[in-house]
């Protein structure tokens, strides 16, 4: 039961996910359709040519036989049809796990040719055997490559994935998920007031306990808390070891995952200790979200929004994100981090969309909002003043508003708090430079503009 196969139509990206999955995990990769060209010194279409469909299914199961033989862990690339045969299913499904990758839509498809990933185009096979394929139950819907990290988001795909890891789970998480324990080197009591440097210093022991040598890795799963803390505690163990991710939150799934961003808070404030110290995989499996109180998804709703208004409205059902929905609104945090990864350049300032009001409004309410509550409030707040500023017009104010409402978020500055208020707060805001404050403001579905202001002069 030690290997990852991968499977799916043709095109779907089972090499490349494969090659990058075996690589994250440092384990052999193996590749049927190059054992069958080892094995019988030709290519593919040469046997289809002289033996027939029917001869090159029988070399196929051959492969697959030799693939499952071998008897370390090992991530499995499968041909198109490997799987249609009742018994080469069955000899997997024992052998191991079976990924199935979604057929990429149109516009995937042709970053992916574009990127020198895939030569073929999709074929109508994979029309033909869609209920085939859709008969697997643990599904890839998306992945990204990142300079140092792979990012899969799918369903059912931990479990699979993280068999056998040491990991760090939150109190929470583990409630829900009990299968979890055994591989438990420490649970994260749960909620923002652990993210201390006392908390990094109890997981580092629970690290030397477990005996966490230099080359082992460690993997999260739980919410931005939970991986900002073990990126972290990874960052600093043994001066660096390798970190999975696993996000459990919608916010830490669209958000906190990627980036690269570690670390703990401090009594002066939040996420002031850190380093950038990205996971070599991230995990994103929506099975997780089914226990998600409904407070804490609205959190990752406003973020999602957020992301909106910085690469354009997408398609969403209005309720429970699917896969293909988390991983195209991620999609716009991974192309900035693909241009700034350690936040030299000024692009991941995009990302602080709503965030300097957001901050102030959070800390003013002594965090009795929710960082996505002060957050939706934040943006829609800084539309405002993108108005007054003459970047936008009422109706976009009207329609973020709207669609924050629509998420269960709350739009307007609680009784008593006014951005006279914030103005102290913002005052003491990390992007600060003298009296003058970067905002990232929200102009439009797709727009957004940094501009630096004066707090004295130009924020009424
Ligand atoms: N590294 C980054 O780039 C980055 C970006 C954004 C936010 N963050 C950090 O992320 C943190 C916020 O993340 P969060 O909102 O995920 O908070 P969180 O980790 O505290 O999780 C929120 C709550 O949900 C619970 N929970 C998590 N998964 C669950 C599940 N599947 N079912 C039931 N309950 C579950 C947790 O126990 C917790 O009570 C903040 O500390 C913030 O600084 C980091
Ligand atoms: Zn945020």
């Amino acid at each position: 039961m030690n290997k990852l196969f991968l499977y799916g139509p043709p095109a779907s990206g089972k090499t490349t996910v494969g090659q990058a999955l075996a690589k994250a995990l440092g384990v052999k990769f193996v590749d049927t359709d190059q054992l069958i060209c080892q094995a019988e010194g030709c290519n593919i279409s040469e046997i289809f040519a002289t033996r027939g469909e029917a001869g090159f299914r029988e070399v196929e199961t051959r492969a697959l036989e030799e693939a499952c033989a071998i008897e370390e862990k090992c991530v499995v690339a499968l041909g198109g049809g490997t799987l249609l045969k009742d018994s080469n299913r069955e000899l997997a499904e024992k052998s191991g796990a079976v990924i199935c990758i979604d057929s990429p839509d149109d516009k995937v498809l042709e970053e992916r040719i574009l990127a020198g990933e895939v030569v073929r185009p999709l074929g109508n096979k994979a029309k033909e055997r869609a209920p085939h394929y859709a008969s697997f139950p643990i599904r890839l819907a998306r992945y990204f490559m990142l300079e140092d990290s792979l990012v899969l988001a799918g369903s059912g795909l931990a479990p699979a994935i993280v068999c056998g890891e040491k990991l760090v789970t939150d109190e929470n998480v583990l409630k829900h998920h009990p299968e979890l324990v055994s591989g438990t080197v420490f649970a994260m009591p749960s909620g923002e007031e652990h993210k201390t440097p006392d908390t990094i210093i109890k997981m580092w022991s629970a690290f030397a306990q477990a005996g966490l040598g230099r080359r082992d890795r460690v993997t999260a799963i739980g919410g931005g808390v939970t991986g900002d803390m073990t990126g972290f505690a990874a960052a600093t163990w043994m001066r660096g070891i390798d970190w999975i991710n696993v996000p459990t939150t919608l916010l830490s799934m669209v958000d906190a995952s990627t980036g690269g961003k570690t670390g703990c808070d401090l009594p002066e404030g939040k996420n002031l200790a850190g380093a950038f110290h990205s996971p070599k995989l991230v995990v994103i499996d929506t099975d997780f979200l089914s226990t998600l109180p409904p407070e804490v998804m609205r959190c990752g709703l406003a973020e999602m929004i957020k992301h909106w208004a910085i690469g354009g409205k997408q398609e969403f059902s209005g309720t429970v994100p699917n896969a293909k929905e988390i991983a195209e609104n991620l999609s716009v945090k991974v192309e900035i981090v693909r241009e700034d990864p350690f936040e030299k350049l000024g692009r991941r300032m995009l990302l602080n969309c709503g965030h300097t009001i957001g901050h102030a409004v959070e800390k003013e309410s002594g965090y009795r909002l929710s960082h996505g509550e002060a957050v939706a409030i934040g943006c829609v707040e800084e539309a405002r003043l993108a108005v007054r500023l003459g970047l936008s017009r009422d109706a976009w104010v009207e329609e973020l508003k709207r669609t924050f409402e629509q998420a269960g978020l709350p739009t307007g500055l609680p009784e008593g708090m006014t951005l006279e208020s914030l103005r102290a707060i913002m005052r003491g805001d990390k992007k600060r430079a003298g009296d003058t404050v970067t905002f990232t403001l929200p102009c439009g579905w797709g727009d957004v503009r940094a501009v630096k202001l004066d707090l004295g002069k130009e924020l009424p």
